[in-house]
């Protein structure tokens, strides 16, 4: 139906006759015969030059046939790339009326209150915005696939009916209508059948695989979800990391983004020096080690605290006034802390806080040293356990510093070592682990497992694009033994891994070979390789921030009859 795109006539075209089709996007009338369409798809606008008798009205789908014309020279658009030229004589064909949208599509998407956009996808997916991310999202899918393929990997389906998995997050549910009372769990992600497909000898298998969660929604979560899902055997770490940072690289040159090489850092050292397990390199104001220079301290907050970490926020001494500094003293204390020193440093380069007095001239001068301090700057102390110090300063770092998440420069960078458990449960005085119990220990602290478990570092790492967790695995556990221990001391009975993970751990019996992978969150790195803030934006049908679809109103309630078939019935809602 049409010899070119809306976006794609220049000035070499003049004098051909062509054929256009796409929606009205704007209609002005020119004097008394004339009027101007500009004609749209997801490649641009023409201007063509019409009778004013022809009836069309925005959105209207048409297709216009006439002669590709130089533009007046008052009339050129240099904004626009087919600004310099206009189609004449033309024969617009109705294809299709349409109502008048509920919004103008032309206009900016974040003028339009979000449940309207969402209400009419259809129509806010034929504006700029998310035709943009909707194709940069097909690019990076496809340079993604394109690499793992050439890296001999796999592509391998698994089910979306499966038994309940141990990811952590909170299951949707599918109640089966052969055996009544019985559900299938909708998978947080392939994991379980990855690993068997190792035990299968599918040496390397990637998949970009939904993934469910009925987790609260948040800017970087959505219900459902794409993970670049990959799984290799007879590799360590290094392989996953050379294989997924292959990919994520192809996918960011694909969205035009150059980035620089991953780094790589320990669990330790992002806690120690970012005070988060997901830094954000892309700015300063690292946590410096204060523990020594207070150690002899007459100041009571400080003395004989097993850590002191203080950062500097260079140059915001001016803009924390007392009651911002109170609403950080009062977040400081929420995550933890007992208290939060703050200083800052005047124009002569005395220490201005209601401490002060409390700190000796050696310290104050140490202090100063330390943080690089310079007049104008408000320097941040917290004293406490070292995981609470880290924590505190980390969570106030990003406040005061954190630019935009979708800002260049971008950093990527692999955080290694985390530890194998995560702090004691207290109910049950247990460990709880970090990631899922199949996780391998790191082979030096194996030994520690049932003594000094908090020790023990595990073979689990992240991906981190700009402070975000952009993905996570682990080189798993393959000898039973091993599992057992592990599941042992996490309070997991032979009887109950048997009942829960037995189709799972029985396999590796038959031969599982070493094995660990990496799953990747595709929506997470699209919306930051876009421009995006919420991965909504880079979704083609998402789901509100209270699980709602307003475009086709699910969840909805559902026949008696349908649920009589599965031996359903519905409480009113807790009161
Ligand atoms: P994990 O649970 O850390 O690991 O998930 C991996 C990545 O998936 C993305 N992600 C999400 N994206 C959008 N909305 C969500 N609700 C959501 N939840 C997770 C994140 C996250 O980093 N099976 C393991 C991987 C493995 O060990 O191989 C797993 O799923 O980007
Ligand atoms: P206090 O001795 O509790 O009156 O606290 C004096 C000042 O030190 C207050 O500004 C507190 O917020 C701060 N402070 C108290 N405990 C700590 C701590 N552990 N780390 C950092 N600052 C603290």
């Amino acid at each position: 139906m049409r010899t070119h795109q809306c976006g794609e006539l220049r000035t070499e075209h003049i004098g051909q006759t062509v054929s256009l089709c796409g929606w009205v996007a704007t209609r002005r009338e020119h004097g008394e015969k004339l009027a101007f369409i500009d004609l749209r798809d997801h490649t641009g606008l023409t201007q063509c030059v019409v009778d004013n008798a022809v009836d069309v009205r925005a959105e209207y789908v048409v297709r216009i046939t006439g002669i590709v014309n130089a533009r007046p020279s008052e009339n050129t658009n240099d904004k626009l790339p087919t600004g310099q030229i206009e189609l004449q004589d033309c024969v617009v064909e109705i294809l299709n009326s349409a109502d008048p949208p509920p919004f103008p599509i032309s206009e900016r998407a974040d003028t339009v209150a979000e449940t309207t956009r969402l209400q009419y996808r259809y129509l806010d997916i034929r504006r700029e915005r998310m035709q943009k991310n909707i194709r940069i999202r097909a690019a990076v899918n496809s340079a993604i696939r394109r690499s793992m393929e050439d890296q001999g990997f796999v592509e391998v389906e698994t089910p979306m009916l499966v038994p309940s998995t141990p990811e952590g997050a909170r299951e949707f549910i599918v109640p089966s209508r052969q055996q009544p009372g019985s559900f299938y769990a909708l998978p947080q992600s392939p994991q379980l059948f990855k690993q068997l497909l190792m035990v299968a000898g599918i040496d390397r298998y990637y998949q970009i695989a939904r993934c469910l969660r009925d987790e609260d929604l948040r800017a970087d979560r959505q219900y459902e979800f794409m993970q670049l899902d990959a799984e290799i055997s007879f590799g360590d770490q290094d392989d996953v990391h050379t294989a997924i940072g292959a990919a994520v690289m192809a996918a960011a040159r694909a969205a035009g983004k150059e980035t620089g090489d991953i780094i790589t850092m320990t669990w330790h050292e992002a806690m120690n020096r970012f005070g988060i397990d997901k830094p954000d390199l892309r700015f300063g104001m690292e946590l410096n080690e204060l523990t020594d220079v207070f150690a002899a301290t007459e100041f009571k907050a400080f003395a004989g605290a097993a850590a002191i970490k203080g950062i500097n926020a260079a140059g915001k001494a001016e803009e924390y006034g007392r009651n911002k500094l109170d609403a950080m003293t009062d977040k400081a204390k929420k995550i933890g802390a007992k208290g939060l020193v703050w200083l800052k440093v005047g124009p002569d380069g005395t220490l201005e806080s209601p401490v002060a007095k409390f700190l000796s001239d050696t310290e104050q001068a140490e202090l100063k040293r330390r943080l690089d301090a310079a007049p104008g700057d408000l320097l941040l102390i917290v004293a406490d356990e070292w995981s609470m110090a880290c924590e505190v300063l980390g969570t106030l770092r990003n406040d005061l510093g954190r630019p935009p998440v979708h800002e260049g420069p971008y950093k990527f960078l692999w955080v290694v070592d985390f530890p194998l458990f995560v702090g004691v449960d207290e109910a049950s005085g247990r460990p709880k682990p970090g990631h899922h119990p199949f996780t391998q220990p790191h082979p030096d602290d194996v030994h520690l497992l049932e003594t000094e478990p908090l020790k023990v570092r595990s073979q689990a790492y992240d991906l981190v694009f700009n402070g975000w967790e952009l993905g996570s695995g682990s080189i798993r556990i393959h000898q039973p033994e091993l599992q057992a221990r592990v599941f042992g001391l996490l309070g997991i009975t032979p009887e109950e891994a048997d009942r829960r993970f037995g189709f799972f751990l029985n396999p590796f019996k038959y031969g599982a070979p070493p094995h660990g992978g990496f799953g990747l969150g595709i929506d997470r790195l699209v919306a930051i390789l876009a421009g995006e803030e919420n991965i909504r934006e880079v979704i083609a049908f998402p789901k509100t921030q209270s699980g709602m679809d307003p475009m086709t109103n699910a969840p909805t309630p559902v026949d008696a009859k349908q649920l009589d078939d599965l031996g359903i019935r519905v409480l009113p809602p807790k009161a």
